[in-house]
């Protein structure tokens, strides 16, 4: 029988996973089912436990139920229990229901493996202080930065987040209207703020921003993103959107489900066609 998984999310039309889970899935000549899955607030623990009682292996979750997703599970792997939140539910041969999260990871493979950045000894800034920059803190910190700046809108939400993770590295802390030249400059920006999906800029100030700093959005589009632009106008020769993240997120996801690697080169470099399909 056909393995059964899902991602669940609202919205799920642009989702892209189903297309590169069966990417994964026909390199190993397995053939699996995998929807996208509309839910709602309201009845988001009760669509969950309807897949797996159904016969669910695995899901994936996106926005905005990572958080929840978090809340219900029983056991935690160490990236999720970090993040609060899990991108993806796993169902083990026992019936019990593990929360991982593999976004932290699959960054870190596009950054250091299919970009080939040295991320040891250098200087990262992150823009951003939501769901997504908390689930990729700790694996940046493991790859021993120089320094780790969180930059958000909100102060506030950038310096409780430096609070929940100062026993792994002292982060420093800015607004958005106040990045100084007392920061440490960037090599490597990432913009993990939500602002692309309003058509807005994360921030307006590029003169902190060197023209050999790398800039990666963690989101990605068919064409560069509001961020890219930013960047590419200040002078910046490296920037990258998401695209590699999402598919090593998934690469990680698929391996958890099925205990197969994949291979995520030809995906990454054929992503426009996917994107298109
Ligand atoms: P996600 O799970 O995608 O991270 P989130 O938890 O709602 O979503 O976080 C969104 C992040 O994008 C926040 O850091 C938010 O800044 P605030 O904390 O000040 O709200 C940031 N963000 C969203 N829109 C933005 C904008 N127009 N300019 C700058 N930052 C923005």
């Amino acid at each position: 029988m056909k393995k059964k998984f899902a991602v669940f999310g609202n919205p799920i039309k642009q989702s892209l996973s189903p297309q590169i889970h069966q990417h994964f899935a026909q390199q190993h000549q397995l053939e699996i089912n995998y929807e996208r899955q509309l839910s709602e607030q309201h009845r988001f623990n009760q669509d969950i436990e309807e897949f797996f009682k159904t016969g669910g292996n695995g899901c994936n979750i996106t926005a905005p139920f990572k958080q929840m997703a978090f809340s219900l599970c029983g056991a935690l792997s160490e990236q999720a229990t970090r993040a609060q939140s899990v991108n993806t539910l796993a169902r083990d041969s026992s019936d019990k229901l593990t929360g991982h999260n593999t976004d932290g990871v699959g960054l870190l493979k596009d950054l250091t493996a299919n970009l080939h950045l040295q991320l040891s000894g250098a200087n990262i800034m992150v823009l951003g202080a939501g769901g997504a920059t908390r689930g990729i803190l700790q694996p940046l910190i493991e790859q021993r930065p120089a320094s780790l700046t969180i930059i958000n809108r909100t102060i506030e939400k950038a310096q409780i987040l430096a609070e929940e993770f100062a026993d792994l590295l002292q982060i420093n802390t800015a607004s958005t209207s106040d990045i100084t030249d007392n920061l440490p400059r960037p090599d490597l920006l990432l913009n993990a703020t939500s602002a692309g999906l309003d058509g807005k800029l994360p921030i307006t100030d590029t003169s902190f921003i060197t023209k050999d700093c790398c800039c990666y959005d963690l989101s990605y589009a068919s064409k560069p993103t509001s961020f890219m632009t930013l960047c590419s106008d200040a002078g910046c020769s490296q920037v990258y959107d998401g695209r590699g993240m999402l598919v090593e997120q998934a690469a990680q996801a698929f391996t958890i489900w099925t205990s197969k690697e994949v291979d995520t080169k030809t995906l990454i470099n054929d992503f426009d066609q996917l994107n298109q399909a």
